[in-house]
């Protein structure tokens, strides 16, 4: 008889927490059961979840004793850093959203189109990137295997759900000042250049983010990479703009095919039509919309690309699920 599987959400009440429950009812996965966990404050509540009402248990340091398979965070750095050791201790794997463990050398950053393979060196944490670096590293990976990357510079125009709901509260209600939840300034008509906080030398940790994670899901310890990133006036899907230099020449037609041929991408780049990826087609989904693919001509050999993917699915819960998958899949 096949084995049955416990699986715990943490923070399943939260907009990442919520999306990985509807991906999970998507995948339909055989002979797993589900517990759902959020802070005191939503305990209690009922979910819909699977077409059956769930309760969502407050998370307490007892609430791994009954000794689950898997556990996906859903609840921000604090909450992992505590409860996490405690979920390993009794023998459950963890596939972290949270920032806490992801640059720590113990434990694999990984997307699965990138570096499935990582997942299987775990020690019993698996770190889930940064929404804004899962998806540019899924266009990055193919261009650097064929054509040696050089340099990275990003741009991002980050959706406000990346913030969390306050986030997308802040933006719905056109907040302009008053008893602002998440940002420090109105996001309402506005771009805010301020990502997570600022650090001493004067970049944003999500700048930080993308530039560590990049070179930690690509094997590649030095690769110059820099980063902007900027919260816009959008509900969901983050866009970003990437220039990226080769180390080898190439030919633009051969590049774009590298491009559509890879797992997870989908080019959307006929601008004669005015095609191009957009956050609002985005929406709702798992691939990365890759467009405005053009040679940059201020170096010997580059490009400029636009890439747009759902922060919540693939830039959060759709990875993190992705990873589970793999794990089912080695077991069975
Ligand atoms: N939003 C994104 O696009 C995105 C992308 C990648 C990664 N992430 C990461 O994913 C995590 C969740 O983000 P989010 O955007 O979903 O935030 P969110 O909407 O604010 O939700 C937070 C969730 O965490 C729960 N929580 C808070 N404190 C808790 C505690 N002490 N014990 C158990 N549960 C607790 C909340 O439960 P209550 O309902 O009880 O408050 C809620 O379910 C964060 O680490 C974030 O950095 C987010």
């Amino acid at each position: 008889m096949k084995k049955e599987y416990k699986v715990a959400i943490v923070g399943a009440t939260g907009v990442v927490g919520r999306t990985a429950l509807r991906v999970l009812e998507e995948k339909n996965f055989p002979n797993v059961n589900y517990i759902l966990f959020s802070s005191k404050k939503s305990s209690g509540s009922m979910v819909k979840f699977q077409g059956k009402d769930y309760i969502v248990y407050e998370l307490k340091e007892s609430s791994f004793d009954i000794g689950f398979d898997y556990a996906i965070f859903c609840a921000g750095g604090s909450v992992s850093e505590k409860f996490a050791p405690i979920a390993v201790e009794n023998g459950c794997i963890v596939i972290d959203n949270s920032s806490f463990y992801r640059m720590n050398p113990n434990v694999p950053l990984v997307v699965p189109e990138v570096n499935p393979e990582d997942i299987f060196e775990n020690k019993g944490i698996i770190a889930n990137p940064n929404c804004s670096t899962i998806q540019a590293v899924v266009p990055l990976k193919p261009l650097d295997d064929k054509y040696g990357i050089k340099r990275v510079v990003y741009s991002t125009y980050q959706a406000c759900s990346g913030a969390g709901r306050y986030g997308i509260e802040d933006l719905v209600d056109k907040n302009e000042g008053e008893n602002l939840k998440k940002f420090p300034y109105q996001i309402h008509n506005n771009c805010l250049p301020h990502i997570d906080v600022f650090v001493e030398d004067g970049y944003t940790k999500e700048e930080h983010k993308m530039i560590d994670e990049t070179r930690k899901i690509l094997h590649k310890p030095n690769l110059p990479v820099t980063a902007t990133t900027v919260r816009v006036p959008v509900e969901n899907c983050h866009s970003e703009s990437i220039n990226i230099e080769f180390e080898k020449s190439f030919d633009l037609e051969e590049l774009k095919n590298e491009l559509k041929n890879f797992e997870g991408i989908v080019v959307e780049d006929e601008v004669e039509n005015n095609v191009y990826p957009l956050a609002t087609k985005a929406n709702g989904h798992d691939e990365v919309f890759v467009g405005r693919i053009r040679r940059d001509y201020s170096v010997e050999n580059g490009i400029n690309i636009w890439v747009v993917a759902d922060n919540l699915r693939k830039g959060a819960a759709s990875n993190a699920i992705q990873i589970l998958e793999k794990l089912l899949e080695k077991q069975n």
